[in-house]
């Protein structure tokens, strides 16, 4: 008898689905095309140089460790300076405290392992980062999406929407199972919105998880990189900060000094994305949680990766690197700006904000306009972008779309933006 493999399927699994991006960026394989669509780092930020010769060294005095398993925590050795970069913005963990994941993608199916039974809700931006989205939606996940504006999410309306959940939400672990398992949230340059959450917006989203006693799932792959504006704490570190001026917290089921910000970090954006390496701050007892879900999934993370990167910071390369790409993707942002403001039609509805750091712009049409609808046109005119309805998780968002400017030339971007505001303008004339 044949069956049908599908009906074999867990209902996570019968829950996945490719990315969209993934699906759209293999269009963009095609000759001639510009493509925004991707979130790659620029393939010049790669050190190739240092990372060989840190890697001969390795391979000549540690093959031992490097070319073992290792502590599912990660190796002590790494997390000690990890735990020193993180001091250095502001972020006081010990190394019970942290964990080395295989990257952020790593990090957020961990969050759904350890949170998310089918039904739970969690809060996202709305738009939210799409890997995300459907890592927690393979564990069944409902979504709150709060909407943003240029100060970020939107607590006020948060709030509202917690209180009238909590009228509902009962007590003792009901309540927990009732209310969202956590917030997420990328406050800084957000993927993919470019915007930065104000420092009033990250102390109103902490009072607001202390008041109803919630977890924040803080995801910061581009923190690092900031062109413009100064640096804004980390909620993580606001949090540590009030801790510290407070003789309490107000939830009842955390009793402080318990960690309710889990910080997610990544070298993808900042080192390289195919070393795969990340790793997550939170409460120690969250940390052994998390070990616990990991030793599941991967046993533990690259031992070989975990030197190299080790060797990187030791050596002191790694800041220097990212002022590196500081330099390369701040000029990136201005010649994309600059193409954005020399080609595209000033229409009623047709804007942009301009990120203070991170690798994407996120442009609005005017609402007649769909992105979604005009993705094939674009591709016939040899350029590529993310559809913006991708990144909201229960729908909408069909007049924007997300622009990476990190990986092309810079005669890429400005042509790239011609053919795109080519394109705008002959929908501008299709609604007139
Ligand atoms: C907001 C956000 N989180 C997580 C990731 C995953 O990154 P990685 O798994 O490479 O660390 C990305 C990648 O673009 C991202 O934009």
């Amino acid at each position: 008898m044949h069956t049908d493999i599908k009906h074999h399927y867990s209902i996570s699994a019968r829950r996945m689905s490719r990315s969209i991006i993934r699906e759209l960026l293999k269009l963009t394989n095609k000759p001639g095309l510009i493509s925004f669509a991707g979130g790659l780092p620029n393939p010049e930020t790669f050190p190739h140089e240092e990372l060989k010769e840190i890697c001969d060294g390795i391979f000549e005095n540690e093959p031992q460790v490097t070319l073992q398993y290792s502590a599912t925590e990660g190796l002590s050795s790494f997390r000690d300076l990890l735990v020193e970069f993180v001091a250095e913005h502001g972020l006081r963990v010990s190394r019970e405290e942290l964990i080395v994941t295989t990257a952020s993608q790593q990090s957020l199916d961990l969050m759904g392992k350890i949170f998310i039974d089918r039904g739970d809700t969690v809060v996202v931006e709305n738009p939210s980062y799409l890997g995300a989205v459907s890592a927690f939606r393979s564990y069944g996940v409902r979504f709150l999406p709060i909407d943003m504006d240029e100060q970020g999410l939107k607590t006020d309306l948060l709030h509202r929407q917690l209180r009238e959940l909590k009228k509902d939400a009962g007590s003792g672990i009901e309540y927990y199972q009732n209310m969202p398992k956590f917030i997420y949230t990328i406050p800084d340059f957000q993927n993919p919105s470019g915007v930065t959450m104000s420092l009033q917006r990250r102390k109103e989203l902490l009072h607001i998880a202390e008041e109803f006693d919630l977890i924040i799932v803080e995801d910061v792959p581009y923190k690092w990189l900031r062109y413009s504006g100064e640096d804004l704490p980390l909620i993580g570190a606001l949090e540590a900060r009030s801790r510290a001026v407070s003789t309490g917290l107000a939830g009842t089921g955390f009793a402080p000094p318990t960690r309710r910000v889990i910080n997610l970090f990544t070298f993808s954006k900042i080192l390289s994305p195919g070393i795969r390496l990340g790793w997550i701050c939170a409460d120690s007892v969250v940390i052994d949680k998390i070990v616990q879900a990991k030793q599941a999934t991967d046993l533990c993370t690259s031992a070989l990766s975990q030197k190299i990167a080790e060797e990187f910071l030791r050596r002191g390369l790694l800041e220097k690197r990212i002022e590196a790409n500081i330099n390369l993707y701040r000029r990136k942002l201005q010649c994309m700006r600059e193409a954005l403001e020399e080609f595209m039609p000033r229409i009623h509805g047709l804007g942009w904000v301009v990120p203070r750091g991170g690798i994407f712009f996120w442009i609005t049409l005017p609402e007649q306009m769909d992105a979604d609808e005009m993705f094939k046109e674009a591709i016939e005119r040899n350029v590529a972008y993310v559809v913006g309805s991708a990144f909201y998780p229960t729908g909408g968002g069909h007049n924007t779309m997300r622009l990476n400017f990190s990986y092309s030339s810079n005669e890429e971007i400005r042509e790239g933006i011609k053919r795109l505001a080519g394109l705008v303008r002959s929908r501008q004339r299709g609604v007139a």
